[in-house]
């Protein structure tokens, strides 16, 4: 029988009050160079538009992780082994969760830990009904912050943590070192990772997976103001900002800004924040990895690579670390 738990707090509960999204704001339009982080591109409208990349011809990560996916879950599955409990962080619409879970072995229990309570809830009755024999344990939390997680049905084989998505590549190096150290943490002394990770490729591609022809990444970037407008009473004018993406080769990553396209004041709170001509704001890093730089940011956290899996293209990977001291080779 499934055992949903009903996750008991509201979307808005979780919202941050808008005092503190106008003083987030307000310091990071401060900063020199200005700077917003990246979790303010997803209120409701700004999820589906990612929603929409993730369908783009250009936005190659989705389609290559499903490809490798389809390809590998029974593999990666076995290496999980049995009687595990999975906990997926921004757990979402959970699509490559189901390929996951259809080849588990005996899973104890899934604990989906997601913000917003309601695509949560959506996502968890829809697997109440694809998996009646699997109990689900939705957790409504900041996964980025330390987690309480619900006792499970029985004792776990072992803890798997899943980060699928590549999400891990919006964080800079020293902040997806603490993330991963936080996560080896709660997967305990037995448990893992399984983590999806963007590969390094020819920097064209990358850039055309953030720059689609469609405009939905622009679109995307740009609800960041919008959000604001509706949220803080800011009062951007949208078409006086642009989008832009560009791979940034040394640091391996894709750098997203919004470009003011001519000399302004933005009223934000109280604030007058005066922008020059083709000022820009940064908004996102997407850090893209060689192997060996995956394998060296694991070790800073403590951890070791013990498998890794790509689509046939070599575009994208899924990778399952575990504790260091426990990898035998
Ligand atoms: C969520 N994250 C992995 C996406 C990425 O590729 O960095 C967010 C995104 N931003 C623009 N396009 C997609």
């Amino acid at each position: 029988m499934s055992s949903v738990q009903p996750c008991g707090v509201s979307d808005d509960d979780r919202r941050p009050p808008v005092n503190d999204l106008l003083e987030i704001a307000q310091r990071g339009l401060a900063l020199k160079p200005k700077r917003l982080p990246s979790w303010l591109f997803y209120d409701e409208r700004g999820s589906a538009l990612f929603d929409k990349i993730c369908e783009q011809p250009e936005y190659y990560l989705t389609r290559c992780e499903i490809a490798l996916m389809d390809e590998h879950a029974q593999d990666i599955a076995d290496t999980l082994g049995s009687e595990v409990r999975l906990v997926e962080y921004g757990s979402g619409s959970a699509r490559k969760t189901r390929m996951l879970l259809q080849h588990l072995h005996a899973p104890i229990a899934y604990v989906p830990v997601e913000l917003s309570a309601e695509p949560l809830r959506r996502s968890v009755e829809q697997l109440a009904m694809d998996f009646p024999q699997l109990p689900l344990q939705p957790l409504c939390a900041d996964f980025s912050k330390p987690l309480r997680l619900p006792i499970p049905p029985r004792a776990p084989r072992r803890t798997v943590v899943y980060f699928p998505g590549s999400t891990i590549g919006n964080f800079e190096n020293r902040e997806a070192a603490v993330l991963l150290r936080k996560m080896r943490n709660e997967m305990g002394d037995a448990g893992g990772i399984l983590i999806g990770v963007d590969l390094k490729k020819d920097p064209a591609v990358i850039e055309a997976a953030y720059n689609d022809r469609a405009g939905v990444t622009a679109e995307f970037t740009l609800n960041m103001l919008r959000r604001l407008n509706r949220d803080i009473g800011s009062n951007f004018e949208l078409s006086a900002f642009a989008h832009r993406a560009h791979y940034n080769p040394m640091a391996g990553r894709i750098e997203t800004h919004l470009v003011s396209r001519r000399e302004q004041h933005v009223k934000v709170g109280r604030v007058n924040v005066p922008f020059r001509a083709d000022e820009a704001i940064q908004v996102e890093y997407s850090c893209k990895y060689s192997l060996e730089d995956f394998a060296a940011l694991a070790a800073r956290a403590g951890l070791a690579v013990q498998q890794v899996w790509t689509d046939s293209g070599r575009m994208f990977s899924v990778q399952y670390l575990v504790r260091a001291s426990t990898l035998v080779r």
